[in-house]
Formats: structure tokens, sequence, C-alpha cells
């Protein structure tokens, strides 16, 4: 499964993507008015940090403007991909980017339905909420289950890009359904790989180790 981090904040991409383990980055208009830096310079040197897909969030909310901001986004780097709101014009300006090579990320998706769509579209990536449907009563991994059989089903190959992720359970309960990628924010991607029993068992080694009074070098 594919990593991605979900922020702008460059130095901790920068400090994350050092361990080898991202493989991407999300943004979006929320994550770039916290930045508060101009949206193409964040984008730009995210690109520069991380090889892999950067996804750039459109602002226009019909097809024709989508498409004119998608195409300006795409020419900041060859890794971007635009990031549109799973509406009737997001479809309509995912086939333009589709039929033009523009890797996309089709976003704000909440149903089975708009998953599919997405996928007849020709949409790249597809970026399910499952933290806000939790937080509304309903559990956003169905939806990540029913999207995965669907694709299946069909052989589409759109990426399923589990978002609105919280935290360790999300990201093993994705990655356990089939989810492609989860985008993550970089506080969940530190709790990955920390365990109270790792650090305990650690401690003993060292103890025991340096009971030994060996040194390996
Ligand atoms: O990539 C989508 C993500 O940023 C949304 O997360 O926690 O605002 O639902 P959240």
């Amino acid at each position: 499964m594919q990593i991605f981090l979900d922020s702008t904040d460059t130095k901790v991409i920068a400090d994350l993507a050092s361990t080898g383990l991202v493989d991407g980055v999300t943004t979006n208009p929320t994550l770039i008015a916290k930045a508060g830096r101009p949206m193409l310079e964040v984008i730009a040197e995210i690109c520069d940090l991380v090889p892999g897909p950067i996804s750039a969030e459109v602002a226009a909310t019909t097809a024709d403007a989508m498409i004119a901001e998608g195409q300006k986004l795409a020419g900041i780097a060859p890794n971007v991909v635009v990031k549109i709101p799973l509406t009737r014009d997001g479809l309509i300006a995912c086939a333009a980017f589709a039929n033009e090579g523009i890797s996309t990320n089709v976003t704000l998706c909440f149903s089975p339905t708009q998953a599919l769509l997405a996928a007849k579209a020709g949409a790249t990536f597809v970026s399910p909420f499952i933290g806000r449907l939790d937080d509304y009563g309903f559990d956003g991994m169905d939806l990540i289950r029913d999207i995965r059989t669907i694709y299946d089903n069909f052989g589409y190959e759109t990426e399923i890009l589990a978002a609105s992720v919280r935290n360790v359970a999300h990201v093993k309960d994705a990655a356990i359904v089939g989810a492609d990628v989860v985008t993550i924010p970089p506080a969940v991607f530190g709790d990955l790989f920390k365990h109270p029993l790792t650090d305990k068992g650690l401690d003993q080694f060292l103890k025991d180790w340096a009971g030994t009074g060996q040194s390996i070098l």
C-alpha cells in the first residue's frame, strides 16, 4: 500500500520523506490556507521534496474553469496530480484531464456510486473520506470495502486513496480492506511505527547486551 502525507508543512514533509517511506503528498484548499504561502510556491516545493504523486486542488466549480486551473497546476511539475471535487462538473473536468493524460485525484467522495462515476470518468485516484463519515455515525471503512468490490468487479484501474484518516486503526483497516493508498496527517505517520512493547523489548536487549561487555565493531 502506498502512504501519502496529507500536509503542506514542507519542513515536516522533508523530515518524514527522509525515512524513504513517503510515496506522495495530498493537499487541499484548507491545508493551503494553513500554509500561509502562495499555493503554486508550496506545491512546487513539495514536488521537489517528494518524487511521487503530489495532489493540488482546483478552486473553481465549473468544468471549464476547473480545466483551466488544472492545466496550470499540472504545469508546475510532472508529478502534480490535479485534485477535483466529486461533482457533475468535476467529473466532466476529470474526463477532459484523462483525455489529456493529466493525472487526477477526485476528492470529497462519500458514496459508492460517486466512486463508480469517478472511475468511469477516468480518475487516477478517488479519495473517499473515512473520518468525516465516522463523524456522522457511519462506518467510513464500509465505503472503502464497497468501492474495492465495485472496482474489482469491473476491473477499474482507478486507485482508492483513503483520506480523512484520523488514526492508526484507519490505516490498518484500510490496508486490510484493500485501499491502494492511504493519505495521513504527519502525526498519524509518526504513530505507525510506535509500540510500547517495542520500546520495552529494546530497552531490555540493550541492558543485556551492555552486560556482555562486548562490542560489534
Ligand atoms: O485529504 C483530505 C483530508 O485532508 C481531509 O481530512 O480530517 O479534514 O476530514 P479531514
